[in-house]
């Protein structure tokens, strides 16, 4: 049988954790394989995407297909304080998951911290609607203005090039190369700086191997399937540093 292709015609309900806990806990496993293997082993990150919904259930949007009793798409966000300044700004996404459940001071801002479309949904033009309820929550929670640590699709295409050469990269529209990057600038989001330390993943090189099927048979830089730069392997260890690019939406 031919599997039906989504039309753009499907009603989608925005929906938040707090709203709808039973879809929440249905989606943990559903969009497990959007993103590569290493990506879901970062030193810091548990400490703070584990946070979200004991604290900020009403802060994390799901997109729900009613019609087809389906979930379409996630966004996670994450209070912070911050001033306003590029000085203030996190240096990256773990600097500003730890900020937000170390800092004693209330929130002001709001940060994206991933969007997340279906596998089978994708392509479809929903990921804007990701980030336009990402804002509406935060305009609703006086939270802003929302900021994005935005990990670009195509930089694992392009894994030597400097980040911040890469966010600057144009098409012949003056949009920028970069898909994700087109729906953040489509939606009045601008780039505030970029930041090639801002996930860390540290493990065994071991690890490394199982995640990416390689082998690291000596130490030396490696590029490797789906790594946005390159993995740095030293004494049975590997090092990655996920590049991010900051983005700004007002709110
Ligand atoms: C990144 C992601 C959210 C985009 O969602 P999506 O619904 O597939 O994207 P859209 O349909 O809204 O399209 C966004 C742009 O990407 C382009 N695009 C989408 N799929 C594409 C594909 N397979 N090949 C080339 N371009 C593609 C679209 O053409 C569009 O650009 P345009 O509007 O300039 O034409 C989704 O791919 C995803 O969940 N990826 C895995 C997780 C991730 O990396 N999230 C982002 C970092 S937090």
């Amino acid at each position: 049988m031919q599997a039906s292709r989504p039309s753009s015609a499907d009603p989608i309900e925005v929906l938040t954790a707090a709203q709808r806990p039973d879809l929440w806990e249905r989606s943990r496993s559903l969009f497990e394989t959007v993103w590569p293997e290493y990506n879901m082993h970062g030193n810091h990150t548990g400490k703070y995407f584990g946070t979200l919904i004991p604290k900020h259930a009403r802060l994390q949007v799901l997109l729900y297909d009613a019609s087809r009793d389906s979930i379409v798409g996630r966004g996670r966000t994450i209070p912070f304080r911050w001033d306003g300044t590029l000085e203030d700004l996190p240096a990256g996404i773990d600097a500003l998951g730890l900020r937000a459940i170390d800092d004693p001071e209330p929130p002001t801002a709001l940060s994206a911290l991933a969007a997340e479309v279906a596998e089978d949904q994708q392509g479809r033009g929903l990921s804007g609607l990701i980030i336009k309820s990402m804002t509406a929550v935060a305009r609703g929670a006086g939270l802003a203005p929302l900021v994005a640590p935005v990990r670009p699709s195509w930089k694992d295409r392009y894994p030597l090039t400097p980040i911040d050469r890469y966010a600057q990269w144009v098409r012949n529209d003056g949009m920028p190369f970069d898909p994700w990057l087109r729906v953040h600038v489509r939606l009045g989001a601008t780039i505030l700086r970029t930041e090639t330390r801002s996930l860390q993943i540290e493990a065994p090189a071991s690890d490394w191997e199982e995640w990416t099927g390689m082998t690291f048979p000596e130490d030396g830089d490696y590029v490797f399937p789906a790594g946005l730069a390159p993995l740095s392997v030293r004494d049975g260890v590997g090092s990655y540093w996920e590049p991010n690019i900051w983005m700004l939406h007002h709110v």
